[in-house]
């Protein structure tokens, strides 16, 4: 099976995107708080040209639509997904009558004229050719425009690692898709459902984390997306809005006008609060940090090589590696440490059919995808 979102979507006909938007009210006020961590007010986008690439089945479009650009363009390259953007957009013809929809890879794609906001969210998870996508994105943006991106890493990831492993034991290569979603859905639903912001189906969320085989590869993070872009963009803000920067606006010049090195830093900083979203720790030696992530990265590798070849030895060296991950968090995060302990514990005795029931680690969530806003430098 190919590791790519679009080969992977195309073999099924899926776009495993969906949201519960019955709500549009509170939708849309998760999208304007997203897009305010961001820097961008409403009055940003209204009367300005804006690409969407990436947009899945369209239920984030529709907020953007409502803030009214005078030109907006989705760029998606999945059929199904173009299928269902349309079937929902049918729905809300106040807002979307207007934009434009372009089949195309992004890689393919050639802006008429750059744009004042490109967004490209979720894309980055689940692409092999990650500096190839940023680079195609970056010629859609206008000088002076600005370009939003999310990313998820092998840290903030971690705990959907960890049930990507049980997943992988109580299925096998040669089932449907619909039957390994039958089977992992009751494991991990009430761990979801303890998530009370979450808006996704669980059925989706199940096949683009634990199933679809582009959410085991190698991740772009976000201080590898900011320096792939340093040369035309700096730093804008992100969400979470962990970047601090406490330099006296009136030194921020010369040589010194520069966004991107501070985020850097700040991430390797902070980097440890990736790992579980129900806790907010001071920040830490950046060394220690990159530790942990190459912890994480190895762990990682283990489990998509254990998908490719089934070794049990590639476990092994899993739980070895999840026990360093272990010793390094309890030190910092008690809760952390008991509810990653807790799920070693249950691949220790071999029962991952028990992770239903798994009490501390049903509510361990990593903080999953970081947005960033960049700006392009005139
Ligand atoms: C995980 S979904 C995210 C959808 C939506 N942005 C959201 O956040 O709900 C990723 C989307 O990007 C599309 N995609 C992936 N690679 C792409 C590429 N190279 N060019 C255009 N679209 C792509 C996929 O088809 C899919 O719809």
């Amino acid at each position: 099976m190919s590791a790519s979102h679009l080969d992977f979507y195309g073999q099924f006909q899926i776009s495993p995107v969906r949201q519960d938007i019955s709500d549009l009210e509170r939708h849309f006020q998760r999208r304007q708080a997203l897009y305010r961590h961001l820097g961008i007010l409403p009055e940003h986008v209204a009367g300005r040209r804006v690409c969407e690439v990436g947009p899945g089945s369209g239920y984030n479009s529709i907020y953007t639509a409502s803030l009214r650009p005078v030109y907006y363009e989705l760029v998606e390259g999945n059929p199904t997904g173009i299928a269902q953007i349309r079937e929902l957009f049918a729905g809300y013809p106040q807002w979307t009558t207007d934009i434009e929809i372009t089949p195309a890879r992004i890689e393919d794609y050639r802006a008429t004229a750059p744009f004042d906001l490109v967004f490209c969210e979720g894309v980055l998870t689940g692409v092999t050719n990650p500096e190839e996508i940023l680079n195609a994105l970056a010629l859609a943006v206008k000088p002076g425009g600005v370009l939003v991106l999310s990313c998820v890493d092998h840290l903030s990831q971690f705990p959907e690692t960890i049930r990507r492993v049980f997943a992988d034991l109580v299925t096998d290569a040669g089932q449907t898709l619909e039957r390994k979603v039958d089977i992992i859905l009751p494991l991990v639903s009430p761990h979801l459902q303890t998530l009370t912001g979450m808006s996704r189906r669980h059925d989706d969320w199940v096949i683009d984390n634990l199933i679809h085989p582009g959410s085991i590869i190698p991740l772009i993070n976000f201080p590898e997306v900011i320096a792939t872009l340093a040369h035309e963009f700096q730093f804008l803000a992100s969400s979470p809005h962990f970047v601090q920067d406490w330099r006296w606006y009136k030194d921020i010049v010369g040589e010194r006008y520069d966004f991107s090195h501070n985020a850097i830093e700040q991430y390797w900083a902070q980097a440890h609060n990736l790992m579980d979203y129900r806790v907010s720790m001071p920040p830490r030696d950046p060394a220690a940090n990159m530790r942990l992530y190459d912890l994480c990265t190895e762990a990682r590798l283990r489990v998509e090589r254990f998908e490719q070849r089934r070794e049990p030895s590639l476990l092994v060296e899993f739980g070895e590696l999840l026990e360093a991950i272990i010793a390094d968090l309890s030190s910092v995060s008690v809760p952390t440490g008991a509810a990653l302990s807790e799920a070693a514990q249950l691949l220790r005795a071999g029962t991952p059919e028990k992770l239903a029931g798994a009490g501390m680690f049903a509510t361990l969530f990593g903080r999953g995808m970081q947005y960033l806003s960049l700006t392009r430098e005139g």
